[in-house]
């Protein structure tokens, strides 16, 4: 199944991107209840998985509706990685390995991993080849156009991944020594695609659904995934789906944004509750560690409303649902 229809750009193809700190089980549970084709987890050490870390796996906790999800994981070792796969597969709430080849903190990147795969293509695709071996499902990419401008070598690790035997690359148009800011480089990914048998979806920059539809028609590219732009936004997939399918779509409610924001802020006290810490410390202190996440999503999701300031000024005194959601109402009764 190198190939498999999960990846092809004659389906909807708007996707969630993987990122630390936000794409938890809530953040894609509700991504992909709003339309999103595809999730990832927040990236996991693939020797935390080969040993046995309550806290990786407690990364990889998903919801029973929650598919198609990949386990998206970051390493420099073939055989680590290939055995990381097989216990991520061995769970059976995957649909899809991803290997993290982008990413540029220097923690990753200094033990040779996340985006310094980039300079070590070989290694990239030995990596590919030990975790097809290892595991049925597919396996895919998430990388960059290159390390820097100098450096840009995309166009040898598409070729070099696509023959290892990856079933989609997902490129971030930007070079690792940009960081997240910066152009993206729609053209050079586009460039890719028509390279490639294997698909190529691109990312980077797209703000709304229609953007996103419109960057996958102007390229060429099998699908687009959003980050940023999903924070606070999981209506942005709607958006998306009904620009695919040539309709147009309602803006959200101040209900829904209610709705959705209690039922984020509910997914992650149950999430918390799962760790040993917060078991011990009890129900508040799950609580309050749920609402400590959810803040920059809050922040976004009450952005552009007028009293949004309000909600900033009293974020770091949150500590309940209650208070949460009381700021909430305040919010949206000032409409
Ligand atoms: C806070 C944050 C964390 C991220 N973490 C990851 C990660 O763990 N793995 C990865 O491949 N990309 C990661 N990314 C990059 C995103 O997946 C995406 O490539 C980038 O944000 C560009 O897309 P956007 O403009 O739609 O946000 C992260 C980005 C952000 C902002």
């Amino acid at each position: 199944m190198s190939n498999p229809v999960l990846f092809s750009g004659d389906r909807f193809s708007i996707g969630l991107a993987p990122m630390a700190g936000f794409t938890d089980r809530a953040m894609r549970t509700l991504s992909l209840a709003h339309g999103a084709a595809s999730a990832m987890t927040e990236v996991v050490n693939a020797a935390g998985l080969t040993h046995d870390s309550k806290r990786t796996f407690h990364l990889l906790e998903t919801a029973e509706n929650e598919r198609p999800v990949a386990a998206h994981m970051y390493g420099i070792n073939p055989t680590v990685m290939a055995e990381a796969a097989r216990r991520a597969e061995a769970l059976g709430r995957f649909d899809f390995i991803d290997i993290n080849s982008g990413c540029p903190v220097r923690k990753i990147v200094a033990k040779g991993a996340g985006a310094a795969l980039m300079g070590d293509v070989p290694r990239l695709a030995a990596i590919v080849r030990a975790i097809r071996e290892a595991v049925s499902l597919p396996v895919t990419v998430k990388t960059r156009i290159g390390l820097t401008p100098d450096t840009c070598n995309i166009h040898e690790l598409s070729a070099a991944v696509e023959d290892a035997g990856a079933s989609c690359l997902f490129i971030h148009g930007r070079f690792a020594s940009n960081k997240h800011s910066g152009p993206v480089d729609w053209e050079l990914i586009g460039e890719v695609k028509q390279k490639r048998s294997m698909p190529v979806w691109g990312n980077g920059s797209a703000r709304t659904g229609t953007e996103a539809v419109a960057l996958q028609k102007t390229y060429g590219v099998d699908g687009v995934l959003i980050g940023r732009g999903a924070i606070g936004n999981p209506w942005i997939f709607r958006e998306a789906r009904a620009a695919w399918e040539g309709h147009e779509v309602a803006p959200r409610t101040l209900e829904e944004l209610r709705t959705t924001v209690e039922a984020h802020l509910r997914d992650l006290v149950s999430l918390k509750s799962l760790e040993r810490k917060y078991r011990r410390a009890g129900a508040l202190a799950a609580e309050t560690a749920a609402v400590m996440v959810l803040r920059p999503h809050l922040l976004k999701y009450v952005a552009g409303l007028p009293g949004w300031r309000e909600v900033r000024r009293q974020l770091n005194d949150m500590r309940t649902i209650d208070e949460v959601m009381t700021a909430v109402d305040g919010v949206i009764g000032s409409q």
